[in-house]
């Protein structure tokens, strides 16, 4: 069973921190130089098919593995580095979600090219944390540096 949750929670990974990482440095620099919002709504359409399961897939691994390794009265304690990796993974999907709202109700329904490089800066920050998400997962099974 662990195996292929962790299948699921690895290839939902890929999808989501790898979608992000193209994202972020290939079709983003092409928006913002062309100043064409466009580009990154027609990358955005056609990732977030893909993208909003992958993450829900995540969510629901993710919960499921952390039930294994960590009692979840002690997710957010912090109290030892198991638990501190999983905290760091809720905060991250917290802060996530609020980027995410933003640029979807705040931003992306006026994105003009004075606005893209807001947009930009919500994209390079939830990059950031798909990268992040990937480190605390790697650090609960090998016990961090
Ligand atoms: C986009 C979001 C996420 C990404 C990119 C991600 C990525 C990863 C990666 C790459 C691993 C390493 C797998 C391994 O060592 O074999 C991992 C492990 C893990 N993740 Fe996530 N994760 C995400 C979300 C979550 C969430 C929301 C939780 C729940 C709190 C979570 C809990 C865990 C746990 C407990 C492990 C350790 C599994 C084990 O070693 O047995 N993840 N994650």
């Amino acid at each position: 069973m662990l195996w292929l949750i962790l299948t699921f929670h690895v290839l939902g990974a890929s999808i989501w921190t790898g979608g992000h990482l193209v994202l972020a440095t290939t079709v983003l620099p092409r928006a913002l130089t062309a100043g064409d919002p466009g580009i990154l709504l027609r990358f955005e359409q056609g990732f977030e098919r893909i993208g909003i399961p992958a993450l829900v897939v995540q969510v629901a691994t993710g919960l499921w593995l952390a039930s294994q390794v960590s009692d979840p009265g002690r997710w957010l304690s912090f109290a030892d580095p198991v638990s501190a990796a999983v905290g760091v993974k809720l905060c991250l999907l917290a802060a996530t979600a609020l980027f995410a709202a933003n640029a979807r109700f705040r931003v992306i329904p006026t994105l003009s090219a004075e606005s893209l490089p807001l947009m930009g800066w919500h994209i390079r920050a939830v990059t950031l944390f798909s990268v992040v998400f990937v480190m605390a997962g790697v650090w609960i099974r090998t016990g961090g540096f």
